[in-house]
């Protein structure tokens, strides 16, 4: 069955830094099974702000028995986050979707190289908390921030590397001090490592540089994890033109064990006719990133615009991301029930 929002109870909220919140969620016995997650994944959370509903994915920064949280930065002129950071309390409730995303360890036996900035310390967090935990190689940290104030989870870090000063290394890079992660930074921090598995996540310039950097000091692309936070930008937009007559534009979408009919107007995505006919599956971005509206091609073809957030073996697989997707051939049936 396709995902769908609980309404959850905000157990606690934990100041981070001036700009960021950890909310803890309580999570009740019937829902237990559902909020299982792996370190790495996120929630979409859904809330109506100044009556709109606003849909936004924020990455788990909680590991194993710790109660389920995400943390969230407040950006500028961001609606939810703005919310999130400043208008909710403990006890107000919310629309959570269970936990979804493929940036996770497949191994906790390979050494790990982690590059965080910002934010993008929140799935890294939580990864590197089930490595020290469950794995017994070495993890470096990189993490970069404009200043002191704004790293978030330091003293947490801080802790996490008195206890496992053997095998755990955390460096900091602060822009305001001249510090920066940039490419040659990254060739000469990995030089020397063989077989370690890297996880990047932060602002896209960051991410380029750290993936520059690595595939210049030939990492193989299978070892190098992204998580992006926004679609990067890319020279190729919306090239796949939906046709526009003729049985292209009719697909059979599955959802919840029924089969709807569509017809897709000119530019639509699969996930936009969904929506439009009042079908409600399950998506947050609506850029190709996080990978909510994940449904499954059963028949047909279909080309997608820019992929950011699916593997190459699930796009061989026949999933797509339904937001930047369109019909190219007749008889398209995806189902978001197999995703
Ligand atoms: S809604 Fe985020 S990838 Fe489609």
């Amino acid at each position: 069955m396709a995902s769908h929002f609980h309404s959850l109870r905000i157990q606690e909220l934990k100041k981070e830094t001036a700009k960021t919140v950890s909310i803890v969620f309580e999570i009740p016995t019937n829902l237990v099974a559902d909020f299982l997650y792996q370190a790495g994944q996120y929630l979409t959370l859904k809330a109506t702000i100044n009556g709109e509903e606003v849909r936004r994915s924020y990455s788990i920064s909680s590991y194993g028995t710790e109660a389920l949280q995400v943390s969230c930065k407040v950006v500028d002129g961001g609606k939810m986050s703005t919310h999130l950071v400043n208008n909710i309390g403990v006890d107000d409730r919310i629309e959570v979707m269970p936990p979804m995303g493929n940036f996770t360890l497949r191994s906790v036996d390979q050494p790990l190289v982690l590059f965080a900035a910002g934010s993008g310390i929140t799935p890294i967090f939580s990864i590197l908390k089930k490595a020290l935990n469950e794995g017994t190689n070495s993890i470096k940290l990189l993490y970069g921030n404009r200043s002191e104030d704004e790293v978030i989870f330091k003293s947490q870090l801080e802790a996490l590397r008195s206890a496992h000063s053997d095998r755990f290394m955390v460096q900091h890079f602060l822009s305001d001090d001249g510090e920066r992660l940039d490419s040659e930074r990254v060739q000469s921090l990995v030089a020397g490592i063989s077989e370690a598995n890297y996880f990047i996540c932060g602002p896209e310039g960051m991410i380029a540089a750290v993936k520059d950097g690595l595939e210049k000091s030939n990492v193989a692309a299978n070892n190098i994890n992204i998580e992006y936070f926004a679609s990067p930008k890319t020279e190729k937009e919306a090239t796949v033109e939906t046709v526009v007559s003729g049985e292209v534009n009719e697909i059979i979408a599955e959802l919840d064990g029924e089969r709807h009919n569509i017809t897709l107007e000119p530019g639509e995505s699969i996930l936009d006719a969904a929506n439009r006919i009042g079908i409600d599956p399950p998506f947050s971005c609506q850029s190709g990133v996080c990978t909510t509206c994940k449904c499954k091609v059963l028949n047909g073809e279909v080309e997608m615009e820019n992929n950011f957030g699916l593997g190459e073996d699930e796009a061989e697989e026949g999933f797509i991301l339904s937001c930047i997707s369109k019909p190219t051939s007749a008889g398209v049936v995806v189902s978001w029930d197999e995703a």
